[in-house]
């Protein structure tokens, strides 16, 4: 299984590589709301900031200096942290005025370039829960995510935060153990502890007791922390947790759940969002399960789970997105799974669901992303499919299915991302199939005869293009001229022969993956290829080149 997901992963997204969907799409989405965000947090402390005509106290800033002084900020993101200016207007530092004196209440020190290449670059490093932390005593929020503790261990002052209700300490490069005195911030409703080097220096969690304590908590990550002996008793030490609506434990070494009936109630009434992926079940579904009555959103890809999905699954009647990815996953699927007439995500690929593709899913009319990737699905699409109008995303990528592409296919005008690749169908698919999917973002139709017209112009712009393994040869198709936003592209084996035009390299400047592997292209390399300079994964054997030079940039 883990071969299959490598091929899958051959268009990866950055690190962290666990999330369920390999969009390039949506990845873009995220970031840009990730920019936004930093931005809007500079902007609310600025703006904070300036409210205050008094200034923060002489004892905050000091205790901020102190701070600042005993970290390393290479990239010197504290350059307004000065003495002479009011600390509530300092980058990051947010000021309330709630009892009526000026006191610091966040601290948005979240590094600014997360997921970038420069990174590391603008990362705060060091001694980031210094001592002098302790002073701030209004402290509410606590953001340090994507700075670098160096390795270091979250030292156990840290639960003398009493004030704190959000403390966000993701991907920041600590190791060691959890400090049981965690347990002391009664008052946190939002934690993030989610790490960045698994598997290199994963964080264990000796005990989960400390937990318990926190029992406001709304939001809990521990993602890729080592919870593997503490996991015995994982799921009474979160029913502490009334609150909760989020729970995110991917990828925590999570091995002993306990799968039939639990000998207490439930009392998880408000979680809405649980991820467990990335753990190893080695079973059937969990029962209790299905108790989680309030899940929108469910996601247990890659756990190792066996067996067919329960009826009881109808029970989770508000779900929305449903991911079970790379699991033992065996068909039929049970019919009261097209019950859930709010699911708007279902994954499923990489499973053993097998036969056709089920007539069931037509009734979930609200479906924008369906991904049945590599589950031995037989037979032709059944053209009712095409009454999926809703659907942003339907990906069908290696399976054997067979016949003619319905007509009713082309005619889903909503799509965004469509990958037919790698199965066995009959027939041309032609520039008039294409025509009216002016949306059309992602397109992989690897192994697929195709027959368009090379002059075609194709009414919308591709980001990511798939076309391995398809006759395009032996000129490159001149309907790529037209796609200006490639980030991703592969033409592997595609008959190509001669050398690539001009026009081609140009078009690819924000390229980031690029694919030429297995054809006939000749000639040298254009000097113009060190102007990709987002190009991270490229592929030019077999081959006729006569490679000059290469410069890479490597990423994540
Ligand atoms: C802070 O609040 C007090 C009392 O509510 C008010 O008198 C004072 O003007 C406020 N200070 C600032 C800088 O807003
Ligand atoms: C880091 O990269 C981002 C986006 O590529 C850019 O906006 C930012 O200015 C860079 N920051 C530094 C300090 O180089
Ligand atoms: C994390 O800390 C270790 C130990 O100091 C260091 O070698 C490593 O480069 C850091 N990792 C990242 C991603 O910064
Ligand atoms: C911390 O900053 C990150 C952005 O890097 C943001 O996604 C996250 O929501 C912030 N956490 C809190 C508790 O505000
Ligand atoms: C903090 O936690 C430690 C260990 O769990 C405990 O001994 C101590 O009394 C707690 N302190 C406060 C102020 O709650
Ligand atoms: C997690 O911790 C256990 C117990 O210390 C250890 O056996 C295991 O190798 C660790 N897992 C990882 C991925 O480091
Ligand atoms: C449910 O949560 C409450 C509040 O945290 C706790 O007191 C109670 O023991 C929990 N019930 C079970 C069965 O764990
Ligand atoms: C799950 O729900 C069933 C029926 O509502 C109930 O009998 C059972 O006790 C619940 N199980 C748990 C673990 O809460
Ligand atoms: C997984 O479960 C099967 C069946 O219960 C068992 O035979 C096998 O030993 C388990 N594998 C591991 C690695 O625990
Ligand atoms: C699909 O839509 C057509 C016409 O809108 C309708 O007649 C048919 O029953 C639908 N099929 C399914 C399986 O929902
Ligand atoms: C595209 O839309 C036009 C106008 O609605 C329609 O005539 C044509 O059949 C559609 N093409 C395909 C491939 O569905
Ligand atoms: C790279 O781009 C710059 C600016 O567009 C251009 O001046 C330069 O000639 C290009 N380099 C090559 C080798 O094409």
């Amino acid at each position: 299984m883990a071969e299959a997901w490598r091929s899958r992963l051959r268009f990866r997204e950055p690190w962290p590589p666990h999330h369920p969907h390999h969009c390039y799409n949506l990845y873009l989405v995220r970031l840009f709301w990730l920019i936004i965000l930093a931005f809007f947090f500079m902007e609310v402390a600025g703006v904070e900031g300036r409210v205050s005509s008094k200034g923060c106290l002489q004892r905050e800033r000091d205790a901020l200096l102190l701070f600042k002084s005993a970290i390393k900020d290479p990239s010197a993101r504290l350059s307004s942290w000065h003495a002479q200016v009011d600390c509530c207007a300092w980058t990051g530092v947010v000021c309330h005025n709630r009892t009526g004196s000026i006191r610091v209440a966040e601290l948005n020190l979240q590094n600014p370039n997360a997921y970038q290449l420069n990174e590391s670059d603008t990362a705060l490093r060091g001694e980031l829960l210094h001592p002098s932390l302790l002073s701030l005593t209004h402290l509410h929020t606590l953001n340090l995510s994507f700075n670098d503790f160096d390795g270091t261990q979250i030292p156990p002052l840290i639960g003398s935060l009493h004030k704190l209700l959000h403390l966000d300490l993701s991907f920041s490069n600590f190791s060691g153990t959890i400090p049981p005195r965690l347990g002391n911030l009664t008052n946190l409703l939002y934690l993030d502890l989610r790490s960045y080097n698994y598997p290199y220096s994963v964080t264990l969690v000796h005990s989960l007791d400390w937990l318990s304590d926190l029992s406001s908590l709304i939001y809990l990550d521990m993602s890729y922390m080592n919870l593997s002996i503490a996991s015995h008793n994982l799921i009474s030490a979160v029913n502490m947790l009334p609150s909760l609506q989020q729970l995110n434990l991917a990828a925590c070494g999570i091995n002993n759940i306990p799968q039939y009936s639990l000998n207490f109630h439930l009392n998880l009434t408000s979680l809405t969002t649980l991820d467990l992926s990335e753990n190893f079940f080695n079973s059937s579904f969990p029962n209790w399960l299905w108790n989680l009555t309030s899940l929108k959103s469910l996601t247990l890809s890659m756990c190792e789970i066996r067996g067919m999905l329960p009826i009881e699954i109808s029970n989770l009647i508000s779900l929305t997105h449903l991911y079970l990815f790379g699991n033992f996953l065996s068909g039929p699927l049970p019919d009261t799974l097209w019950k859930l007439k709010h699911l708007t995500y279902l994954d499923l690929s990489y499973t053993l669901l097998g036969n056709s593709l089920p007539m069931g899913i037509m009734n979930l009319s609200s479906l924008s992303a369906l991904y049945l990737d590599n589950c031995s699905l037989i037979s032709p699409i059944p053209s009712e499919l095409g009454n999926l109008t809703t659907l942003n995303e339907l990906s069908l990528e290696s399976n054997l299915l067979s016949g003619l592409i319905p007509h009713e296919i082309w005619k889903l005008v909503n799509l965004e991302y469509l990958d037919l690749s790698f199965n066995s169908f009959e027939g041309d698919i032609t520039e008039f199939h294409l025509s009216n999917l002016t949306k059309l973002n992602a397109l992989s139709l690897s192994g697929i005869t195709l027959a368009i017209d090379h002059n075609w112009n194709p009414p919308f712009q591709l980001q990511v293009i798939r076309l391995g393994s398809c006759k395009l040869g032996p000129r490159l198709p001149t309907w790529l001229r037209s796609q200006k936003s490639i980030v991703a592209i592969d033409l592997y084996n595609t008959s190509i022969e001669d050398n690539l035009p001009e026009w081609f390299w140009n078009s690819l400047s924000i390229v980031e993956f690029l694919d030429l592997s297995r054809n006939k292209i000749s000639g040298t390399l254009p000097a113009s290829l060190e102007n990709l300079t987002k190009l991270s994964n490229l592929y030019l054997d077999s081959n006729l080149l006569k490679v000059q030079f290469l410069i890479f940039h490597p990423t994540y």
